[in-house]
């Protein structure tokens, strides 16, 4: 992936579990992590936000309503934004049920939990910080979190990234020897720029071409795609060049991609 990705000797293409197992078991939740893992994923993906008393959850919706039960818990707050509640509201709240009975009462985890919970079974990380500009001051909270865990700062561990440029080149500033991803599919005469800060551009799947592969490679940079559920599709970018597919199904994945 990118040189630091590479010189811990990294897959080829890295089968990173997006949300976690996310076709499996309730996105962003240490269930969905820990499967992750159990299927031989090389990294997992998570969305970070910030609650109101500015801790770091899991999320990926910018409200709660979507992957837990805080409309029968909180009835009054509408439009339940992630940020207008605290970590203690947010502890109430069912975030399995949605998906299945199997996971009821799963927890929205912070960053810290799954950092700890994760150190000795994954592999890697790839850390999204979610929405930044309605967070100010979240890149300094999640770079304080990872030096309070310092085992995933190890080479070739974590990648953060961000559809945020302007909050990537923070975060690059405050911890420069953390690889960074820029999400979507900047201009090709964007990248000599990018590549300033970045280490990967991270591009939908969809309309992506060997060339533009190519382009991002000479610039040095790597490209890891999301989201890619069939094998079929996957093969077909892992023959473009990509150095890894962001998938809801890593087990799937790992039949494609090489370790
Ligand atoms: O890691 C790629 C992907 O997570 C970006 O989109 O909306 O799933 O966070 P989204
Ligand atoms: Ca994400």
């Amino acid at each position: 992936i990118s040189a630091a990705l590479k010189a811990s000797a990294a897959p080829a293409v890295a089968d990173i579990a997006h949300r976690g197992a996310s076709a499996y078991a309730p996105e962003n939740t240490v269930a969905a992590f820990e499967l992750a893992a159990r299927q031989r994923a090389d990294m997992f993906e998570l969305d970070v936000q910030e609650t109101a008393d500015h801790r770091l959850v899991l999320m990926h919706d910018t409200t709660l309503a979507r992957t837990t039960d805080v409309e029968r818990v909180f009835p009054g707050r509408a439009p339940w934004r992630v940020g207008d509640f605290t970590l203690a509201e947010i502890r109430r709240l069912d975030a399995g049920s949605w998906f299945s009975v199997d996971y009821r009462d799963e927890p929205v985890p912070t960053l810290g939990e799954v950092l700890d919970a994760m150190a000795d079974k994954a592999p890697g990380l790839l850390l999204e910080v979610k929405e930044p500009r309605l967070y100010p001051g979240v890149e300094a909270r999640v770079a304080d979190e990872l030096r309070d865990h310092p085992s995933w700062l190890s080479p070739g561990r974590l990648v953060v990234q961000s559809f945020d440029g302007n909050s990537m080149r923070t975060f690059h500033r405050l911890m420069p020897e953390v690889p960074i991803g820029l999400l979507g599919a900047p201009p090709i005469a964007d990248l000599p720029k990018l590549a300033e800060y970045a280490d990967l551009i991270n591009p939908p799947y969809g309309g992506l071409t060997r060339d533009y592969v190519r382009r991002v490679h000479s610039h040095g940079m790597g490209v890891l795609t999301w989201t890619v559920n069939d094998t079929a599709v996957a093969r077909r970018l892992v023959s473009y060049g990509v150095d890894g597919v962001i998938t809801n199904r890593p087990d799937a994945m790992r039949q494609v991609v090489s370790r």
